[in-house]
């Protein structure tokens, strides 16, 4: 490494520069308080960040961050580190100067009994090659279900131009990268269209006798009655799924992430039949005029059934023009959640981020590696959707 160069743990007055980087970078709009709460916020003194300073320069070159997350393995809780942040100046990228700083944070998340680290990210072949984590492309799915087909043309039109416009400020792009990329905006929504237009907007479901009869069997609710509620669903999902790798959602976790969160207003819905919990989701519906599920789960098909009519049919009055959902379609138990969503006409496209893992230190890695075990879904995510 070039002697100017230093690699290090981020001091707190310099969280303003690694936001402006980011958002320089991204075209996000984040403040240091958001990055104070993602880090911080939970666990304040086990996080893990470093960064590269150029020192002839003054500047930032190079971020790298581990958040600290409670997961659940098989039952047990376990302590891990989710990958965020990974960045590098385009005047500096192409060398070992990243797996540099990212070895320095693996060590820094050893320290901190991690167990593994993971994370999404898009540039799976610098995780696979660079950085030693295994990669699973095409496990991770994308739902979305239309309801106002005009609003949600429009809508991925303008997102696929505003990636575009990213990748040329990060210098990830040539012109012909460019003219290709309007290509693909153009044809990927041509290719979306579905043939007639009943066939992709959400089936209207009418009430049958049974959805008549599951309104007197559940009752939805915004908050948890209790939040050991949580636990105990998804030790009753363990039942069916004993290997299953979930976040560990203990009430200090939820409040973290979705009650305290300052970027995201979450609707919650929470299904009981009697005192006991079946099925929640927790949905973003701030952004533009998507309804992004962070979270659905349930523990009988009935219960999803009831979750997902009572969602859809909120979404609609709330004049959403399209909902999506984000997933592990090898997880058994998400899958199911996929295919009740395609009962409602989702179409379901694989999605461009890979799931990367790196044991640090846990002991069973035919559990751990095994992609079908991991509960992954957009709570598994930064949090900023
Ligand atoms: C990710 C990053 C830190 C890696 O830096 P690096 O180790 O110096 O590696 P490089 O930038 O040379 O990239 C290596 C390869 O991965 C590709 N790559 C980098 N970021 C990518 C991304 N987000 N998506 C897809 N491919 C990506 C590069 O195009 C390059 O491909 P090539 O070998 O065909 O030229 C750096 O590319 C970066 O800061 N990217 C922008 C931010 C980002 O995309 N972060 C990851 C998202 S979680």
């Amino acid at each position: 490494m070039k002697k100017n160069l230093e690699i290090r743990d981020v001091k707190s007055s310099e969280v303003k520069d690694i936001i402006a980087f980011h958002n320089a970078t991204h075209g996000d709009n984040r403040r240091p308080e958001h990055w104070a709460w993602e880090y911080r916020g939970n666990y304040p003194e086990s996080y893990v960040f470093g960064i590269i300073k150029d020192k002839e320069k003054d500047r930032l070159v190079g971020t790298q961050g581990m958040i600290p997350i409670y997961i659940n393995i098989g039952g047990d809780r376990y302590f891990s580190g989710k990958s965020e942040n990974s960045l590098l100046d385009p005047n500096y990228r192409g060398g070992t100067l990243f797996q540099d700083l990212y070895e320095y944070t693996v060590n820094k998340c050893k320290e901190k009994k991690m167990c593994c680290i993971w994370g999404y990210t898009s540039a799976g072949r610098v995780w696979r090659k660079k950085l030693k984590f295994e990669v699973y492309a095409e496990s991770l799915g994308e739902a979305k279900i239309i309801l106002n087909f005009g609003a949600t043309i429009f809508d991925s039109i303008q997102s696929k131009i505003k990636n575009v416009l990213k990748a040329i400020r990060n210098k990830q792009t040539t012109v012909g990268k460019i003219i290709e990329g309007i290509f693909h905006a153009l044809s990927g929504k041509l290719k979306q269209t579905p043939k007639s237009k009943s066939e992709s907007i959400s089936k209207n479901k009418t009430l049958t006798n049974k959805e008549d009869s599951l309104k007197g069997q559940f009752k939805i609710v915004q908050k948890l009655r209790s939040y050991q509620d949580l636990n105990s669903l998804y030790k009753r999902l363990r039942k069916t799924y004993p290997n299953l790798i979930h976040i560990d959602q203990d009430k200090k976790y939820v409040q973290w992430r979705i009650f305290d969160n300052p970027v995201v207003k979450y609707d919650t819905d929470f299904v009981y039949e009697g005192n006991i919990l079946r099925a929640y989701c927790y949905i973003n519906t701030t952004k533009r005029r998507c309804g992004y599920i962070s979270d659905l789960t349930f523990e009988t098909p009935d219960a999803g059934d009831f979750l997902i009519e009572n969602l859809i049919s909120k979404l609609r009055s709330k004049k959403i023009a399209y909902v999506t959902f984000f997933g592990n379609m090898d997880n058994p138990l998400i899958d199911s959640v996929f295919e009740l969503l395609k009962t409602y006409g989702a179409r379901i496209q694989i999605s461009n981020q890979f799931f990367v893992l790196r044991n640090l230190s846990y002991n069973d890695k035919t559990v751990l590696f095994d992609i079908k075990n991991w509960y992954l879904n957009a709570l598994w995510s930064e949090g900023y959707d």
